[in-house]
C-alpha cells in the first residue's frame, strides 16, 4: 500500500481530519481534508465533529486548534515546526503600553504563542485585521508582534493610534523590492500581489495586498495572464490548480518557510498511528488565550 492510502486508512480508523496551511508541501495539501490560510483554518478547527485533528502547520496553529477545540486531540506532524515571529514580543512591551494608555486594546496577530495571546484582548489574522481594528471602540491599539502587518493595518485605519513592536516574518520581511522590480520590468503587464507581512517598500509596489486566501482569490478574478507573487512559494500549488491558463512569478530568492516544509507524509502517518506530538497549552494561559481567539471569530463575523 502506498503512503497516501495508508494515511487515508489510519485517518478513517481514528476519525481524524487533516488540516493544512497553503505553505506546506504540495503532497501534504493533496492529502488534506481542508487547506486554507490561518483564518479559514481557525474557523474550521473551531467547528469540527472529529475527535482528532492533524494540523499540518506550525506550533501556533496547533495551539490555536487546542484553544478553539479543547476537547480534541490536536496532533502536530513535526513538534519542531515553529514560527519565529510568534515569539517576537515581550510581556514588558505589553505592560509598558498598558501603563501608558488607559483605553489600550492589545491586538495580537494569530501568529503568536498562546502565552502572548493570554496577554492580549483580541487576535486577528491577515484576512480580518483591518476590519477588527476598525471596529474596536479603543483609539489606542498595541499591535503585536508583526510590525509589517501592523503598519499595513495602521494605514487603512488612520483614525486609530496604532503602536507597533519590532516583530516580523523572516521569510516575507526579506522579499526584495529590487527582485520584485526586476520581475515587473521583465513582465510589465503583470499585476503584483503581496502579503502584508512584506516590508513597506514591497507593499508600496503592489496592486493588491492581502492574506494568502486574498491573494488566491484576487489571482483567480484578475483578467491578467501573468501575476507576480510576493509571499511564501507553497501558495503556487493552489494558484496553478485554480488558474492553469495563468503564469505566476516569484522573486529570484524564493520565499520558503522552512518550518512549514518540515511536514512530510511520513510524519503525518507517524502521528496518526502513534498519536505522538499533541499540541498543548498551559492551563494558566488557556482561558485568556482562548477568549482572545474566540473574540476574533465573533468580531470577524
Ligand atoms: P495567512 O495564512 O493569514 O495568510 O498568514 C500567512 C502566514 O505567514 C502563516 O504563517
Ligand atoms: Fe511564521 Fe513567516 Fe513561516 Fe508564516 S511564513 S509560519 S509568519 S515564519
Amino acid at each position: 500500500m502506498n503512503i497516501k492510502d495508508e494515511i487515508k486508512q489510519w485517518k478513517e480508523k481514528k476519525d481524524a481530519v487533516i488540516l493544512a496551511h497553503y505553505y506546506v508541501e504540495p503532497e501534504i495539501q493533496e492529502i488534506a481534508d481542508h487547506v486554507g490560510d490561518s483564518f479559514a483554518l481557525s474557523k474550521i478547527a473551531a467547528n469540527l465533529p472529529n475527535p482528532v485533528i492533524v494540523y499540518c502547520g506550525v506550533s501556533f496553529m496547533g495551539e490555536s486548534g487546542v484553544l478553539l477545540s479543547p476537547e480534541k486531540k490536536v496532533l502536530m506532524p513535526d513538534a519542531k515546526a515553529d514560527c519565529p515571529m510568534a515569539h517576537m514580543v515581550t510581556k514588558a512591551e505589553v505592560d509598558e503600553a498598558r501603563a501608558k494608555y488607559d483605553d489600550l486594546a492589545v491586538v495580537c496577530y494569530i501568529n503568536s504563542t498562546a502565552e502572548i495571546k493570554s496577554w492580549s484582548d483580541v487576535s486577528v489574522t491577515s484576512a480580518n485585521a483591518v476590519q477588527i481594528v476598525k471596529n474596536l471602540p479603543n483609539k489606542n491599539i498595541l499591535f503585536i508582534p508583526d510590525k509589517n502587518l501592523g503598519r499595513f493595518v495602521a494605514a487603512q485605519v488612520p483614525e486609530k493610534n496604532v503602536i507597533l513592536v519590532n516583530g516580523y516574518c523572516p521569510i516575507h520581511e526579506v522579499i526584495s523590492p529590487a527582485e520584485m522590480a526586476e520581475l515587473k520590468a521583465a513582465h510589465p503587464d503583470a499585476e503584483i500581489l503581496v502579503h502584508p507581512e512584506c516590508n513597506a517598500e514591497v507593499t508600496a509596489m503592489a496592486d493588491y495586498v492581502g492574506s494568502t486566501t486574498g491573494i488566491i482569490n484576487y489571482a483567480a478574478k484578475s483578467d491578467k495572464k501573468e501575476l507576480i507573487i510576493g509571499t511564501e512559494v507553497g501558495v503556487l500549488y493552489e494558484l496553478e490548480k485554480q488558474n492553469p491558463d495563468k503564469t505566476f512569478y516569484f522573486p529570484r530568492t524564493t520565499p520558503i518557510c522552512h518550518d512549514m516544509k518540515l511536514i512530510t507524509l511520513e510524519k503525518v502517518l507517524h502521528v496518526l498511528k502513534t498519536e505522538e506530538n499533541h499540541a498543548s497549552v498551559l492551563a494558566e494561559q488557556a482561558k485568556a488565550a482562548g477568549n482572545t481567539l474566540t473574540r476574533m471569530l465573533e468580531l470577524a463575523k
